[in-house]
């Protein structure tokens, strides 16, 4: 292999699912309290939020350095307007199923829409909790007659007053999903009462940890179920409005470098030797953290150092120094909320490391920006990698490329994104590892916009030295 390794030490934009939360939770302030957010990532996704936002009365003003303030207006909520506000969340499922939530306790009248990918996701599963509260949240499509999709209407319950009380809900998930919990407290703090979310695995706990650091309590109680993995998280409405008192001191917020955008240069160092690289400040939620104790399994040198605890989340610097990688890895159901975004780019990892991985219990990917599982195996079978598909998982038997068929260029081209930044970036990892002075045609190659627009610039930066 010839890949010119990573050597030095950078960071990554700021964490996608938690700069949602951070600019949403504006939407909790009383009227004219400014709040200021730091290294909030330009990418395409964030900046949907951020829009969203403005269309609903909050102010920004941006400073230097990924630094934004926002400022709730002097009458906050606003009363409901006749016509619905267009809002629209672009790729962004996050933005789409949280407002969703927060917005039905906000008693506003708008319309959801996306992009066309998004306009495919499944919308049903915020739909169901979030009726059973009392919000009026409909879909005005449905996708082969059956699964509800955007553009979503929430009409308002009472068009005089801001807020009128939604219902609480004692709710199982029955998909695991951080964004469906999410919406569902959300919208449990304009309840009248406790609601609770009961998961059997555990998800990404973001929401949870900001509101409590907020000084909104969240409580989250282990289940006694027979793996014991599951908890039921509690939420009791309705809130007062956040002000700058004693009840919010966790500001200005500070947001960690995303793990999931992290997760691509990581690869890169674990699979080419000389490899040595350091990711400072990055986001190390242990709902988030799966794909990093994968690296671990297969042998990866990695030390984490400088660990603190940012606004409830924690956070340190990743090391990573090349040592060649090999085993078996199961994944099973249990296992993959914590590495749902990493699942492609650990597909590519196996390729390379001599053993099994094998995945299963993982049909959400399904449901992602494109169907995840489909487009990982056109990643791997345009390169010849070898791959067994099931409805739920795959099984990919990795080499090193030294004693394998792989084929050094695609046999296609332009390669296809499918329009998912993390395919995108997928084609950037295989590009640099097999050909790295050939730059692969991407069929939408700004698909990459939505989390890391600037991993090229990092990635050369990295190499300059070899
Ligand atoms: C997210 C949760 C996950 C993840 C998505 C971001 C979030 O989705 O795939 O990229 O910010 O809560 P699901 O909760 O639907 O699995």
């Amino acid at each position: 292999m010839n890949s010119p390794p990573l050597t030095g030490q950078t960071t990554v934009p700021g964490d996608k699912s938690i700069a949602h939360r951070a600019l949403m939770m504006q939407c909790l302030c009383a009227p004219n309290v400014s709040r200021t957010i730091h290294n909030l990532p330009p990418n395409a996704d964030v900046l949907a939020t951020l829009d969203c936002l403005k269309q609903l009365g909050i102010q920004s003003s941006e400073a230097s350095n990924h630094s934004i303030t926002l400022t709730t207006p002097n009458i906050w909520p606003l009363p409901p307007t006749a016509q619905p506000i267009l809002l629209d969340a672009k790729n962004s499922g996050t933005t789409m199923r949280l407002l969703s939530g927060l917005l039905s306790g906000l008693n506003q009248h708008v319309c959801l829409q996306g992009d066309a990918s998004l306009s495919q996701r499944p919308m049903q599963r915020i739909l169901t909790p979030l009726s059973s509260m009392g919000a009026s949240i409909q879909s005005t499509q449905h996708q082969n007659q059956q699964t509800a999709v955007a553009p979503l209407t929430l009409i308002p319950r009472e068009t005089s007053h801001p807020h009128t009380l939604l219902k609480p809900l004692d709710y199982t998930l029955p998909i695991a999903s951080a964004q469906v919990k999410s919406s569902i407290l959300l919208a449990g703090l304009f309840a009248d009462g406790t609601t609770q979310v009961t998961e059997h695995v555990p998800t990404r706990d973001h929401t949870e940890r900001m509101l409590n650091a907020m000084g909104v309590p969240v409580t989250t109680k282990p289940l006694n179920n027979a793996d014991g993995t599951g908890q039921t998280i509690s939420i009791t409405g309705p809130i007062q409005p956040l002000s700058s008192g004693t009840n919010f001191n966790s500001f200005p917020f500070h947001i960690p470098g995303d793990i999931s955008s992290a997760i691509f240069l990581l690869a890169l160092a674990a699979i080419i030797p000389n490899s040595q690289l350091k990711l400072t400040h990055i986001g190390l939620n242990p709902g988030r953290t799966g794909a990093l104790e994968i690296l671990k399994q297969w042998g990866a040198d990695i030390t984490i150092t400088n660990t603190q605890t940012h606004h409830g989340e924690p956070v340190g610097d990743i090391a990573l120094k090349y040592t060649p990688l090999s085993g078996d890895i199961t994944l099973n159901h249990a296992h993959i909320p914590a590495l749902v975004d990493e699942l492609p780019i650990l597909a590519i990892i196996a390729a390379f490391t001599p053993g099994t991985f094998t995945v299963s219990g993982a049909e959400e990917l399904r449901h992602k920006e494109c169907d995840r599982l489909s487009a990982i195996e056109t990643l791997l079978s345009t390169v010849n990698i070898p791959i067994t598909m099931t409805p739920d998982g795959f099984t990919i038997k990795g080499k090193h490329p030294s004693i394998t068929s792989i084929t050094t260029s695609p046999k296609t081209a332009p390669l296809q994104t499918f329009h998912d930044h993390r395919i995108g970036l997928c084609w950037h990892v295989l590009n640099h590892i097999l050909q790295p002075n050939t730059q692969w045609p991407l069929d939408h190659p700004e698909c990459i916009n939505v989390s890391f627009p600037n991993f090229p610039d990092v990635l050369s930066q990295l190499t300059s030295s070899s």
